[in-house]
């Protein structure tokens, strides 16, 4: 018999088995088959049928169909049709709802825990205390949400009918990180749960139904990889949500291209946890072992990538490896394990297959010695150290328990091979120098920065990506703009304005009967006919517009590459001009120059951005009756709506010069010690498509609003009207806005956006004419998941800038970057 005084000698934990039978009874000791919840019913459907085990032994839990395109018709049918009444009960019947939901995963906890740690083999430690309250605590912030809705987000109304895929990591929690806002916000739902883990979404819908959510409010149907397509084709979908693999990320992209359909991605990550040699290396262990073995690894923000200065490499690793004796891995119910089972043996023949090339590549593989159950996908926490950079295992996302660990000597370097990767989702930093941290946090491209801690998670803080992490965010007010749009012809209340009524009123009539460009010169007059110094010759010094306009690109008037120009009629078909017609190159060698000036200007303070801004305006200004006689002449409106434009642009850039020291980010109330600042962060690069209602507003007035949050851009003149944004060119020249950090194109739209769109260096597309080629544009977008926004709605309305407008301009002008830093007790 054990002694009590041998137990406290060893200290070794006995097994503590959560009871399995609740969860047993639920799934009927794995004889039930599950239907899809369609419409508030359970739907067999005609799908084929499989099977889900538990990974951590094998036991059949239940069987579930794979929903076909007829089952996904079906939901988006329901989801239609409940649209309407759940719009017309109003916020606070909604927020009612979402709270009921709350109460009802808090009541029913247990249940959900064991059912999830069973479906996914988690450790049921981690379902009970992290998945489970998290998503109570989703439903209950978005109840709120709900509440405030109608008067926290005016002028915006919900989506309509929205499609969710989620992923097997965290199963309850992804639904909930997207059914909590969507419902809040006044959207239905179709949610596809992963082909691996369908348990808790269908206990979810049990939930639902018994509080009494209206029937086709949220739509469960189960299914793999065609399911999901299915949904994401679907045209009674108005926008997908999705979380899961960059690879499929893309596909998805590519499939909700041109559709008009609105898109948010989380997806993989590949992210740094930087220890400097003044962190507290003891818990920084502790911060590693819940940043990369927290789910078996299998966590989209997996702190993966170690990077440890040099210094005290040895230190750390040995601390490391003596911490990583003592990680227990056993089956998912057990309370005293620390990590559970892969999810399903193809995941762990992922894992093996990234362990196998980093040893193939020179890596050295570590793995404590203690015990891992044979039955079951196991592994152990996995250390590798000595990685060539190109290694896959140091370049992928693994999503499993290996921590690959790199070196760095200087904080410079350690940003540098932090921000080495693809993707962009989440970094921690650990020093208990405070400046440090806050010097490094802003320079890491990662949506979520965690200084002296990691995975942490919370509603009222957006989450979400940077480059080929994705775009869009999840929690927060960030994550309610994912499911709004403004409010459908907003472009017609707002054209009421005085100023702007007159400009289209005069504008109209005319621009029907517009004479264009024969095709023989659209096509352009090529350089043997007409050489740029031959066309340079037509200059008329007794009519300023009669001249032949260059590229601005670099802060210099190039002239196209191609050498070709097209020529320009004027609103009677006379001759009025030439304009550049820009190619490929002139397109990279805009997008380089706009490179350059990227971090420099980015690094510029709000106030500085003002006042050049401001000094922009009062050009502008100045020279506003010579830009009205062109826009007059070329477009064939009245001398009046000419000026009002001219006079609509100046204000423009008054008031992005007003925002750039104004639009500040929050600090959100996470319930942690800590505070989390949100920080607005210029996105980067954005190429603006111009379109032809407003050639010298729109122009301006977009470039201004990039400029403002600290972007570069690359504009593409309106391609009916391209003359007046090329005299921009003039102002831009003689204000102080450095060098490449506005570039002008002109040409054929079709032969420059895109380009732009498949751009690796652009970082954010927008499309401001909503055509064929905006489609084809998102796209080429897929590469590398740049961020698009084709303005369908309308919403933009050049001549007369509502706030809305404004707002969504510097919105879309910023990425959210949430900073959690350890405050007060
Ligand atoms: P996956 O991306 O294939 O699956 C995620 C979800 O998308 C599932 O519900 C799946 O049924 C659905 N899906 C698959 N193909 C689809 C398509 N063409 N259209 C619409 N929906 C589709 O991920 P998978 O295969 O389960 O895991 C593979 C790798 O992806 C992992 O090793 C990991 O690296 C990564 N991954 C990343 C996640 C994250 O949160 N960042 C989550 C899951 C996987
Ligand atoms: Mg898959």
């Amino acid at each position: 018999m054990t002694q009590v005084r041998d137990a406290f000698q060893t200290l070794d934990y006995g097994p503590a088995p959560e009871s399995h039978e609740l969860a047993a009874e639920w799934l009927h000791s794995g004889e039930r088959v599950f239907a899809h919840y369609i419409g508030g019913r359970w739907t067999d459907g005609d799908g084929t049928v499989h099977q889900t085990r538990c990974p951590g032994d094998g036991q059949l839990l239940g069987s579930f169909r794979y929903g076909t395109d007829e089952d996904v018709d079906q939901a988006v049918a329901a989801a239609a049709e409940a649209l309407p009444e759940w719009q017309a009960l109003g916020g606070h019947a909604r927020s009612r709802h979402l709270y009921r939901l709350a109460r009802q995963i808090q009541k029913r906890s247990r249940l959900f825990a064991v059912v999830e740690s069973l479906d996914n083999g988690k450790a049921i430690r981690e379902a009970r205390d992290l998945d489970i309250p998290l998503a109570a605590r989703h439903f209950y912030h978005h109840a709120g949400w709900a509440q405030l809705a109608a008067t926290e987000f005016p002028g915006y109304e919900p989506v309509g009918v929205v499609g969710q895929i989620i992923p097997w990591n965290f199963p309850l929690l992804m639904l909930a990180w997207k059914v909590a806002p969507a419902l809040a916000a006044g959207n239905t739902v179709v949610l596809k749960p992963a082909e691996c883990t369908p348990l808790s979404a269908l206990l979810f819908a049990e939930v639902a139904r018994e509080t009494g959510l209206p029937p086709g409010v949220l739509n469960i149907v189960t299914g793999d990889g065609a399911t999901g397509a299915a949904l994401t084709r679907h045209d009674g979908v108005a926008k997908i949500a999705f979380t899961g693999s960059t690879d499929v990320g893309r596909e998805i992209r590519r499939a909700t291209a041109g559709t008009g359909r609105h898109l948010s991605l989380e997806l993989g990550g590949k992210s740094p946890f930087v220890v400097f040699e003044s962190a507290d290396l003891d818990a920084a262990v502790e911060g590693i072992v819940d940043g990369v073995w927290l789910n078996q690894g299998q966590v989209c923000c997996a702190g993966s990538r170690l990077l440890v200065q040099e210094s005290v490499e040895q230190e750390m690793l040995d601390r490391l490896r003596a911490r990583m004796e003592r990680i227990r891995v056993g089956h998912p119910l057990d309370k005293s394990i620390d990590m559970g089972a892969i999810v399903d043996a193809t995941q762990k023949e992922r894992i093996e297959g990234f362990l196998a090339a980093g040893t193939e590549d020179g890596a050295t593989i570590w793995q404590p010695d203690a015990a891992v159950p044979e039955d079951g996908f196991f592994l152990p926490p996995t250390l590798c150290t000595g990685a060539p950079a190109s290694s896959t295992i140091v370049t992928d996302e693994i999503f499993g328990p290996v921590l690959v660990s790199l070196t760095f000597r200087t904080p410079a370097e350690a940003v540098a091979l932090a921000n080495d990767t693809r993707y962009g989702l989440a970094a921690s930093i650990w020093t208990e120098d405070l400046s440090l941290a806050l010097d490094v946090a802003p320079a890491i491209k990662a949506g979520t920065v965690w200084v002296n801690c990691t995975n942490l998670f919370d509603a009222a803080s957006g989450f979400g990506g940077y480059r080929e992490s994705g775009f869009g965010r999840e929690g927060g007010r960030e994550g309610m703009w994912e499911y709004l749009k403004p409010v459908a012809g907003s472009r017609r209340e707002a054209a009421a304005a005085p100023t702007a009524e007159a400009a289209d009123v005069a504008r109209e009539p005319s621009t029907g009967s517009l004479p264009r460009p024969a095709p023989e010169q659209l096509a352009g007059s090529a350089p043997e006919e007409l050489p740029p110094s031959a066309t340079g010759g037509r200059d008329a010094p007794s009519d300023p517009i009669d001249r032949t306009r260059k590229l601005w690109i670099g802060g210099r008037q190039k002239r196209p590459d191609g050498g070709y120009s097209i020529p320009q009629l004027d609103a009677r078909g006379t001759p009025c001009g030439e304009v550049p017609r820009g190619n490929r190159k002139d397109v990279r060698n805009a997008v380089e120059a706009a490179a350059k000036a990227r971090g420099p200007w980015g690094a510029t303070t709000g106030h500085l951005r003002a006042q050049i801004l401001y000094f922009l305006a009062e050009n502008l200004a100045v020279r506003a009756d010579e830009f009205a006689a062109t826009l007059s002449r070329v477009t064939g409106v009245s001398e009046a709506a000419a000026s009002a434009e001219a006079h609509a642009a100046v204000q423009a850039v008054f008031t992005f010069a007003a925002w750039a020291d104004k639009y500040d980010g929050q600090v959100h109330s996470t319930p942690f010690r800590n505070v989390t600042f949100a920080m607005n962060e210029p996105v980067g690069t954005v190429a603006i498509r111009s379109g032809d209602a407003a050639p010298v507003a729109g122009t301006i007035a977009s470039v201004a609003a990039a400029l403002s949050q600290g972007n570069v851009a690359v504009v593409v003149a309106s391609e009916r009207f391209p003359l007046p944004a090329l005299d921009l060119v003039q102002v831009l020249e003689t204000s102080d806005i450095p060098p490449g950090t506005v570039n002008v194109l002109s040409g054929i739209h079709d032969e420059v956006f895109p380009t732009l769109a498949a751009h690796d260096d652009v970082d954010q597309l927008w499309d401001f004419v909503a055509d064929d080629l905006s489609g084809r544009a998102e796209g080429l977008s897929a590469g590398n998941l740049k961020r698009v926004w084709v303005d369908r709605e309308g919403a933009i309305n050049w001549l007369a800038l509502s706030d809305l407008a404004t707002g969504m301009l510097l919105r879309k002008g910023t990425r959210v970057k949430n900073i959690w830093v350890p405050y007060g007790v």
